[in-house]
């Protein structure tokens, strides 16, 4: 059974001050952060919060991500961030291909592999983001579109582990639209992604690799996604922002970790 994960995608919000404070409220509301056990937590702040954080996270299972990085180890690109930088702030994960870069910011399929590539060479833990728009639903490709982005990525690397990649399905037309994909919608894509994971990673690394379901995910919605055991977690953007809701969304997720571990 794949890993299961709740994870924060704080986008451009937040202040330090209310960075730091969410974490000491959601280690109040949930003590059982300072152990270790599932499911795991990681919180992706901006960039200029990443040390903040994850010194405030020291010590628990909460783990800290930066929201992109760039494919170089060192030196004349101004305004990037390597991943080497990103390690040395304590931060161990990284989101690669989430839509607001490929379609606002205009990362490429290639450009994702790149960054893929460099993330996991550099011991980080990669998120990488697929997902259709709205356009490639309505006309059918939105299984085509993934698996081409998917192909794309996997080839790129060959040093992908199940310990080191992460797959978030977020399909571009639910990202904070309050437009959720269905349970059997997303369903049926995790099937797409999970058969395009064994195919190029091998059955071992193919079946262990964590799938979240990312598209105005909200407390109250978790558990649906989570109750086949096709999707292993989520990749929450405004329903993180509040300690209180992410907590609940936690609560979500450890009942489906515990009816997974016993095996219902
Ligand atoms: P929302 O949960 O706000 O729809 O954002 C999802 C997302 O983009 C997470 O990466």
């Amino acid at each position: 059974m794949p890993e299961m994960i709740l994870a924060a995608n704080w986008k451009m919000h937040h202040t330090l001050d209310k960075a730091r404070g969410f974490v000491r409220e959601l280690l109040q509301q949930l003590a059982e952060l300072r152990k270790p056990g599932e499911p795991s937590v990681v919180i992706f702040p901006a960039f200029p919060h990443l040390a903040a954080v994850a010194e405030e996270a020291e010590g628990t299972r909460i783990q800290i991500g930066a929201q992109d990085c760039y494919i170089r180890e060192e030196g004349a690109f101004t305004g990037e961030v390597s991943p080497t930088q990103i390690a040395d702030t304590g931060a161990s994960c990284v989101l690669v291909g989430h839509s607001e870069r490929r379609h606002i910011l205009g990362d490429s399929d290639e450009l994702v592999a790149q960054k893929l590539t460099a993330a996991i060479a550099h011991g980080l833990r990669a998120f990488l983001c697929v997902g259709e728009t709205e356009d490639e639903r309505a006309s059918e490709s939105s299984r085509s579109v993934v698996e081409a982005q998917l192909e794309s990525a996997l080839t790129a690397s060959d040093e992908i582990t199940a310990g080191n990649l992460v797959i978030a399905y977020e399909p571009v037309w639910a990202i904070g639209t309050g437009r959720h994909a269905t349970v059997a919608d997303a369903e049926e894509m995790t099937a797409v992604i999970r058969a395009k994971l064994i195919q190029r990673l091998g059955a071992q690394s193919g079946q262990e690799i964590p799938i979240l379901y990312g598209g105005s995910v909200k407390p109250g919605l978790l558990a649906g996604y989570l109750a086949s055991g096709l999707i292993q977690g989520a990749l929450v953007g405004g329903a993180s922002l509040k300690a209180s809701s992410f907590a609940s969304l936690y609560g979500e997720m450890k009942t489906a970790a515990q009816g997974a571990g016993s095996g219902q």
